[in-house]
């Protein structure tokens, strides 16, 4: 049914933490921008009322993003609520009254991956799966085995065409504009290949702990939370080839290309950390070796990047909170002097705010040969009219445009990348919080030393 208009939403899950911080905000802006104005049905397993569900949606709204009065009243009109077991028939079978006339519903699994099975069965079960797209959140899968069996689960009920992978890094605008800047500026491309490019850094840094999910994190890790979706994503939009046009199905082939020439990891490419706190964190198991950081070194088997390392680092209560790419030219010869000036490099910011900065050597003013280090910088401050990662990934959906979800493809991929150094492949270092994380990651990481992105 893809590219069909939907004519409902449900979203399970509808009592939960994402739904709270995210998907009412973005329904919010949704319905301020004037672009949904179809049933909204919550489902979830609460013993709540629709006016709780309401009270719920407008404490979101407050907390983030803020409440526009008239857009709240209208999403309230709008909005269902469903309550009942996702095991139990009857719940499903009001979902279907609820549903009333629609023909084309999206449903959208804001819920843990080990209820994913139960909901298909019953939306099969009770026709509500008829003619109806899906929407996945991670994770999609704990590994690639489990990856390859919830794809054929939902291929048996849903076609690929009408599956809707949420990495909500694909909706940033600072990661699609990745894509758009390499593509559109003549100067990047000649340059962008291994005869220039010495290596390629994406650093995640978060400087706040896992925030009351250590049930969670504690089963997942940071390979599976960041770098298995959103690091490979933003690793992607880097490297891809130029795509000839804007197909989605041929962007999505090319970006799939990009993964396949990456081998496996091998445990002495990857340093994990865990920071000193976490094992006393509620949820967390006390002996846990989780890693709550991860540092690793990746090849692409390409024409293109052949032998330029890509480095990968991602963490919890790091120095900062920033995600920042650095792609680091080979250093230019000595003209003016015996030294050479450094390396120039291209900074890309993609969290907090979109930042792209050319890093540069500029002469000093007065008479010597004498220069300094300087960055030609774009700037963009983050603007509350922007459409934020869910709001756009939700209208994409209920549209049917799939070009920023994940295909089946891509994600086994992922996790083919990842899977050897999933658990405890490789040992465990303790970091403090506040730092770059273990001393370890130094081992594998660039010739100089990591790049520590600073924040102002
Ligand atoms: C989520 C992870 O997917 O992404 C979190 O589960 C992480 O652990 C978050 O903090 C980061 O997203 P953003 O948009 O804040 O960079």
């Amino acid at each position: 049914m893809s590219e069909t208009q939907a004519d409902a939403l449900v979203f399970f899950g509808a009592t939960g933490d994402l739904a709270y911080k995210k998907i009412f905000p973005a329904l919010q802006a949704l319905v301020q921008r004037g672009t949904l104005n179809v049933p909204v049905v919550g489902v979830a397993k609460s013993g709540w009322t629709l006016d709780q569900l309401k009270a719920r949606a407008r404490d979101s709204v407050e907390h983030h993003g803020g409440l526009d009065q008239d857009a709240f009243a209208r999403l309230c009109d709008l909005l269902r609520y469903v309550d009942g077991d996702y095991g139990d028939p009857k719940t499903f079978e009001q979902l279907r009254q609820g549903l009333g006339s629609a023909k084309h519903p999206v449903h959208y699994l804001a819920i843990p991956p080990d209820v994913f099975e139960l909901v298909f069965e019953q939306l099969q079960k009770s026709g509500c799966a008829e003619g109806a797209r899906v929407v996945v959140e991670k994770p999609l899968g704990h590994n690639l085995a489990s990856a390859q069996e919830l794809n054929r689960t939902l291929h048996s009920i849903f076609d690929e065409k009408d599956i809707f992978r949420i990495d909500h890094y694909l909706g940033k605008n600072t990661v699609q504009n990745l894509l758009f800047f390499r593509f559109s500026n003549s100067f990047v491309e000649p340059i962008w290949n291994r005869r220039y490019v010495e290596s390629v850094e994406i650093t995640m840094s978060e400087s706040f702990g896992v925030q009351g999910r250590g049930s969670f994190y504690d089963h997942t890790g940071a390979i599976r939370d960041v770098v298995q979706n959103h690091l490979l994503q933003v690793l992607t939009n880097i490297a891809m080839e130029p795509p000839p046009g804007s197909e989605t199905e041929i962007l999505r082939d090319i970006r799939v290309m990009v993964l396949r020439g990456i081998r496996s990891l091998r445990p002495e490419d990857v340093v994990r950390g865990q920071f000193r706190g976490y094992r006393q964190e509620p949820g967390v198991n006390p002996e846990s070796t989780v890693e709550t950081f991860v540092a690793l070194r990746l090849f692409i088997n390409s024409w293109r990047w052949k032998g330029v390392p890509f480095y990968i680092r991602a963490g919890k209560c790091l120095a900062n909170t920033v995600t920042e790419v650095v792609v680091k030219l080979y250093q230019p010869p000595a003209i003016f002097g015996d030294v050479p000036p450094p390396a120039n490099y291209y900074r890309f910011r993609v969290t907090p705010e979109l930042q792209i900065a050319v890093g540069a050597f500029v002469k000093v003013p007065g008479e010597e040969d004498r220069g300094e280090e300087q960055e030609l910088l774009i700037l963009h401050p983050e603007d509350p009219n922007e459409m934020g990662a869910y709001e756009e990934l939700l209208h994409d959906a209920l549209q049917g445009n799939c070009v920023h979800f994940a295909r089946q493809d891509y994600v086994e991929e992922s996790w083919r990348i990842v899977d050897p150094v999933l658990d405890n492949a490789t040992p465990i270092h303790e970091y403090e919080p506040g730092t770059w994380g273990p001393a370890e990651a130094e081992a594998i990481g660039p010739h100089g030393g990591w790049y520590n992105p600073r924040v102002e």
